[in-house]
């Protein structure tokens, strides 16, 4: 028998900030794949390609082997070259604007709006220049983008537009999933996603001419896939149209992702219940506002953030301290990509709006099964630090 007592604060385990929820359905369907001796991309892939479209309203579904990957193979296949300018959120995950860099193109930052953490009319006319080629809007944490207002700024200047939907599975923009009449859209599946494959991603888009240079890209730029060459009774001969990638996700990888895609809209109903209880909760905070739907849209709550402003008595960092020694693991808002030594290189005007969310926002805990009482323990840290 140990002869530790434990207190009640080591008691009670760690609240993590995301855990994906993955079960034995995923467990067997990886396990088929497996044993169906096709592991790499083939009949699974395909399949999770068609249902991944038609659940985000698209086409054609290209599955590759992340976010980061498919944000490459949009920006290739909308044009996007050397010497170009491509103006993208600062507030992102880093991978955005390194997109731009690896077509050659330089990537400009713009500012963001304070409520939905997303890409205005405003702030992307702001830094256009002759050289601007194309845009790429972020649905940020899962808040939908003003898609419309956006879509027709970039079509009235012939603008190319990547949406990065990277967290925005589930996610609507007036009643429609946000997928629905992109150009091109790139998606991640990424633990920290609500739809996983372990690392994957997919490119959605109506336009069959991309899709089919996408797919051709993600696979050494061959004219015939390699599922498609071994599937065939005669020799094949393949061959090499341009310079292309290994960006091919695993069948294994869309074995799970076709059972995690059935769980996607009960994980979104979920985390909106979560979320509607934390904006319930923390509602009479003063200068601490939780993240909300826009009136054109609704959140999957992807990233559950609150900012906080001068009222509020703590620094965000001391915030994040208290969370963490009451056993709360929360994290940081969003970056700013202009703030990091990658991009220290070019040259970037205060983006207010930008610096204020990355330095005053923390991401609080949501995910599957967590219950009131964790909830409570987390509100119980804010209240506690605002003096209430
Ligand atoms: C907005 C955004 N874009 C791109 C990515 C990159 O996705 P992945 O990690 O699948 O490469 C992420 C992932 O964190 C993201 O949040």
């Amino acid at each position: 028998m140990s002869s530790a007592v434990a207190t009640e604060t080591e008691a009670a385990p760690r609240i993590p900030v995301m855990i994906p929820w993955l079960g034995e359905e995923e467990a067997e369907a990886a396990a088929e794949a497996v044993r169906s001796g096709w592991v790499a991309q083939g009949p699974r892939v395909a399949e999770f390609e068609r249902a991944f479209a038609a659940e985000v309203g698209a086409a054609h579904g290209v599955a590759v082997s992340s976010g980061t990957t498919a944000l490459h193979l949009g920006l290739v296949a909308l044009g996007v070259k050397a010497g170009d300018e491509v103006v993208v959120p600062s507030l992102s995950f880093i991978a955005t604007a390194n997109a731009a860099r690896y077509v050659g193109a330089a990537p400009v930052f713009a500012d963001v709006d304070l409520t939905t953490g997303n890409l205005t009319p405003e702030t992307i006319t702001a830094v256009l220049t002759p050289r601007t080629r194309a845009v790429i809007l972020v649905h940020q944490g899962g808040v939908p983008a003003d898609l419309d207002a956006l879509r027709g700024l970039c079509a009235d200047r012939g603008l190319a537009l990547l949406e990065d939907a990277a967290c925005a599975a589930g996610v609507r923009y007036r009643d429609r999933p946000v997928g629905v009449g992109a150009q091109v859209a790139a998606w991640s599946f990424h633990p920290r996603k609500l739809l996983t494959t372990g690392e994957g991603g997919m490119v959605t888009t109506d336009d069959a001419e991309y899709a089919a240079r996408m797919r051709r890209l993600r696979e050494h730029g061959m004219n015939v896939s390699a599922a498609d060459r071994h599937a065939s009774s005669k020799p094949v001969l393949e061959a090499y149209l341009e310079t292309g990638f290994n960006y091919r996700m695993t069948d294994i990888q869309a074995a799970v992702g076709l059972v995690q895609l059935r769980k996607l809209a009960p994980t979104v109903a979920e985390r909106r219940e979560l979320a509607a209880r934390y904006q319930r909760e923390l509602a009479d905070i003063k200068g601490l506002t939780p993240v909300t739907d826009p009136e054109y849209g609704q959140t999957n709550y992807q990233s559950f953030w609150v900012r906080l402003d001068e009222r509020f008595p703590v620094s965000r960092d001391d915030l994040l301290l208290r969370l963490s020694d009451a056993g709360v693991s929360a994290r940081r808002g969003i970056m700013a990509a202009h703030l990091e030594p990658a991009y220290a290189d070019v040259s970037t005007p205060r983006l207010p709006v930008t610096e204020d969310l990355s330095l005053n926002s923390l991401i609080l805990p949501v995910f599957h099964g967590m219950t009131a009482e964790q909830q409570d323990r987390v509100v119980a840290v804010l209240k506690a630090a605002a003096g209430d």
